[in-house]
């Protein structure tokens, strides 16, 4: 008899955005003509921008005919792209190869599927609280998870463990969900400590164009000994709004080993087993993303996104309440009011408001007693939702 992999059964019963999506939906069916205020999963509200739309119809077109048309594409991601990506990299003064970038379908897989590198003995450093797809996906492989907790004295940028040491590190920077982001020096405590234990960081810099701070990295590559100990997983979702076109790239240093193994050697052989690339239409809107017309319109929308963070915060300045983010990041993380735990409150916004934010608990249980909104709704809506939160803390 087959034997299910039983570390599913160690799995909270659903995941959090699509808990909050069933609330949701029973809310609707009983209050059917309620516009409900959308400022949970960190879902774009504007389209594309024009530069892909017209790159994506153009590769249409070359799919159309027999001299342009392309079947399989090269499985760590299309030359044109790698070399595209590299180049972004490198003008920014983080020096990358073409063969260090992998194309993938979007973060979010690629943090679950880049596991395959590492033992299943090995033990997951995740800061809490964090993104839940870290946790889920460590929980399916049967892994050891270290909860590193992170809270309103750390600023929710914690600082490396003085005793534990850990295999895998997750960083997260800008952080979802709390907006917190890490600077140079606290960065490089986390490059040494990787490099001291021999751990891999995995860091999640899908919100990193939210960063407006000079200062502030965008990349862990800006940090001295990263190439010795860290893999980068970014997303064009947040960034030029793929959420639902999907493109990511992950950038694996060639000077990353680990037990005599090369791991951008091994994530070849993986992505070509386990992967036929990623279609030539959308790759070619990825590529477009990097053009000056690109950058611009991308900048464009950011801009928007950011606006509606300041509005949501502008909302919040008040002396009793307490929050972090919305500053080169797109999440506001705010302490719920007393009386309430994050659900409660969720509950409470929904019924007085008709504000769907996201409980601090679905982040792990350092997230209980806070609440997180994001700037990725659409303006009118984020408006009227700030109008809504300053009336409700004024009563
Ligand atoms: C979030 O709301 O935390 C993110 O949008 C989820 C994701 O990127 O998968």
């Amino acid at each position: 008899m087959l034997k299910p992999n039983t570390n599913y059964d160690n799995l909270k019963n659903s995941y959090l955005f699509y808990n909050i999506s069933q609330k949701v939906n029973a809310y609707l069916k009983e209050h059917p003509n309620t516009h409900l205020l959308r400022l949970g999963i960190g879902d774009v509200s504007l389209p594309l921008p024009d530069a892909v739309i017209k790159a994506l119809h153009e590769a249409v077109d070359d799919q159309a005919k027999k001299n342009t048309f392309h079947g399989y594409m090269p499985e760590c991601g299309a030359p044109f792209l790698r070399k595209t990506i590299a180049a972004h990299y490198n003008s920014r003064g983080v020096k990358i190869s073409n063969d260090e970038v992998f194309v993938s379908s979007g973060a979010s897989d690629e943090l679950g599927d880049i596991l395959d590198l590492f033992d299943k003995s090995s033990t997951a450093l995740i800061m809490e609280p964090a993104y839940p797809a870290y946790v889920d996906a460590n929980i399916m492989a049967g892994r050891k998870i270290i909860h590193l907790p992170a809270g309103k004295e750390d600023g929710f940028l914690p600082s490396p463990p003085k005793t534990a040491k850990a295999d895998i590190i997750y960083i997260c920077s800008p952080n979802n969900p709390t907006g917190a982001v890490f600077n140079r020096e606290q960065l490089k405590s986390w490059v040494d400590f990787a490099n001291r234990h021999g751990s891999v960081i995995i860091f999640d810099a899908a919100y990193e164009a939210f960063i407006e701070d000079i200062l502030l990295p965008h990349s862990i590559f800006e940090i001295e000994g990263a190439k010795e100990c860290a893999i980068e997983i970014c997303s064009l979702s947040k960034t030029a709004g793929f959420t639902g076109t999907r493109l990511g790239y992950t950038i694996i240093p060639k000077e990353l080993s680990r037990g005599g193994m090369n791991l951008n050697s091994m994530w070849v052989r993986n992505r070509t087993t386990k992967t036929n690339g990623v279609s030539y239409i959308i790759q070619k809107g990825a590529a477009a993303v990097f053009t000056d017309a690109g950058q611009a319109q991308i900048k464009k929308n950011i801009n928007v996104y950011k606006k509606n963070a300041k509005i949501l915060t502008n909302a919040l300045d008040k002396p009793e309440i307490w929050y972090c983010g919305g500053k080169n990041a797109p999440y506001v993380w705010m302490k719920v009011p007393d009386g309430f735990d994050s659900w409660s409150f969720f509950d409470y916004l929904l019924s007085e408001a008709g504000i769907i934010g996201t409980p601090g608990a679905g982040f792990g249980k350092c997230g209980e007693g806070y609440f997180r909104f994001s700037s990725f709704g659409n303006p009118e809506d984020t408006a009227l939702a700030a109008e809504r939160l300053k009336k409700l803390f004024s009563r």
